[in-house]
C-alpha cells in the first residue's frame, strides 16, 4: 500500500507538489493523469525517495518512507521511466540483472530470469542479451527498462509513461501484459500516462493532478461521472467524455438475458446465432465499437446475453451531458431520441 499523506514538494516559492493526500491500497493499479507539469512524475519520485518531500510524508506498507535507507527501499521498488537510463556500458542481460544481482541471485537463476522477462517483451533473448543500449531501438531500450524494473520482481512498480515510444501494436501488446501480470502478480502498481485510452484500459483507479494539486481520485466511472469538473472534462476531450465513460461500464450490465429477449414483443424471431461475439468482460465502449465495425445493432455476450445499441446510448447518458446540450447542431450519432431509448 502506497500511502501520501499531506505531500508537498516546493521549488522556490512554487508548490509544485502542493499537499497530496490519497491511498493506492495493496495490488491495486492506479494511474497518474495530469497535463504536463502538473507534478506527476514529481509526486511518483517521492515513494522510492528520488524527491524528498518538503512537507507531509509518504508511506509504504505502512511504514514512512523517510526511515527506510534508499537502497533497500528502491530494491522492493520496480521504477520505469520514459528516457529508461539503461547503463550505457553493460550488455542488456547485465542492465536487466541490475537488482537480482545486487541481491546476490546465482548465475542461472540471473540468466534464467532475464530470458523470461526478454521473451515476454518480445525481445528474441539470443539476439538481445548480448547488445548493449546503443544498439536497440527507442523502443527497444524502453522495453528492456521495463525488464530491468520486473526484474527481481518487486510488489510495487512506478512507472512513469513507459510506452511513450512504442508503436500501437508492441504498446497493445505490453499493456496487455501488464494487465494479465497485474492481475496475477497482486503487485500494487503507480502508472502515468498521457494516453486517456491507455489511462481507462490499466486502471483500477484514476488520480488526475492538476496545478500540482490531486483534483480527482477514485474508479474510472467516478472520476467521468456527467458532472466531472471542467479541468477532467478537458483532459478527457468534452466531446469524447461520454464515449470514455462506456468504456467504464462493464456490457454485461446493460445485457439483456436470452430468456428475456425471447419472449420480447419487439424481437425479431431467428435467435441469436449470426450476432457478433464479444469477450465476457468486455465493456460497452467495445460494444459499441464491434456494432459499428460490424454495422450491427446488437452484439452478444459469451452466455447468450444480448446488448442491443439503445440501451448502450442510454447508459451513455449522452444526451444529458452538457457538451451535447449546448452544442449547436446535435450530432447523428447522439441524438437525444436514441440515447432515450427508443430504438432506431
Ligand atoms: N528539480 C527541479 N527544479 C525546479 N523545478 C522543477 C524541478 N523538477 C520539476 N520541476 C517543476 O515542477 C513541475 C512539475 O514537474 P513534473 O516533472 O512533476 O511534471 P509532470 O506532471 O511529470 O509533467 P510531464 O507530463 O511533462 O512529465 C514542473 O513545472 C517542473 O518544471
Ligand atoms: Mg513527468
Amino acid at each position: 500500500m502506497i500511502r501520501f499523506e499531506k505531500a508537498t514538494k516546493r521549488y522556490g516559492q512554487r508548490s509544485v507538489v502542493d499537499a497530496v493526500s490519497m491511498e493506492i491500497p495493496a495490488g491495486r493499479l492506479c494511474v497518474l493523469l495530469g497535463e504536463s507539469g502538473s507534478g506527476k512524475s514529481t509526486l511518483m519520485r517521492m515513494v522510492n525517495r528520488l524527491v524528498i518531500p518538503d512537507a507531509g510524508r509518504v508511506l509504504l506498507d505502512g511504514r514512512d518512507t523517510a526511515s527506510i535507507p534508499p537502497e533497500p527501499l528502491r530494491h522492493g521498488i520496480g521504477y520505469v521511466i520514459q528516457s529508461v537510463g539503461l547503463f550505457p556500458h553493460w550488455t542488456v542481460a547485465r542492465n536487466i540483472a541490475t537488482v537480482p544481482t545486487l541481491l546476490g541471485w546465482d548465475a542461472a537463476r540471473i540468466a534464467a530470469r532475464v530470458d523470461t522477462l526478454l521473451d515476454l517483451m518480445g525481445l528474441p533473448p539470443d539476439q538481445f542479451r548480448g547488445r548493449y543500449p546503443h544498439e536497440l531501438s527507442g523502443g527497444q531500450a524502453q522495453r528492456i527498462g521495463l525488464a530491468r524494473a520486473l526484474a527481481a520482481d518487486p510488489p510495487v512498480l512506478l512507472m512513469d509513461e513507459p510506452f511513450s515510444a512504442l508503436d500501437p501494436g508492441i504498446r497493445r501488446g505490453l499493456q496487455r501484459a501488464l494487465r494479465d501480470l497485474h492481475a496475477g502478480s497482486g503487485k500494487t502498481i503507480l502508472f502515468v500516462t498521457h494516453d486517456v485510452e491507455e489511462a481507462l484500459l490499466l486502471a483500477d483507479d484514476l488520480a488526475v493532478m492538476q496545478d500540482g494539486r490531486l483534483i480527482a481520485h477514485g474508479r474510472p466511472a467516478e472520476v467521468l461521472r456527467r458532472d466531472a469538473e471542467p479541468a477532467i472534462r478537458r483532459l478527457f476531450g468534452e466531446a469524447t467524455l461520454a464515449f470514455h465513460r462506456l468504456g467504464t461500464l462493464p456490457a454485461a450490465s446493460v445485457a439483456i438475458g436470452a430468456d428475456k429477449l425471447a419472449i420480447g414483443a419487439d424481437e425479431s424471431p431467428g435467435g441469436i446465432a449470426d450476432t457478433p461475439l464479444l469477450h465476457a468482460d468486455a465493456n460497452c465502449k467495445q460494444a459499441l465499437m464491434l456494432m459499428l465495425d460490424q454495422g450491427t445493432d446488437r452484439v452478444a455476450l459469451p452466455d447468450g446475453a444480448v446488448v442491443r445499441l439503445p440501451d448502450v446510448m442510454a447508459a451513455s447518458g449522452a444526451a444529458s451531458d452538457a457538451a451535447f446540450r449546448t452544442a449547436p447542431r446535435a450530432s447523428p450519432g447522439v441524438a437525444p431520441e436514441a440515447a432515450s431509448g427508443t430504438a432506431p
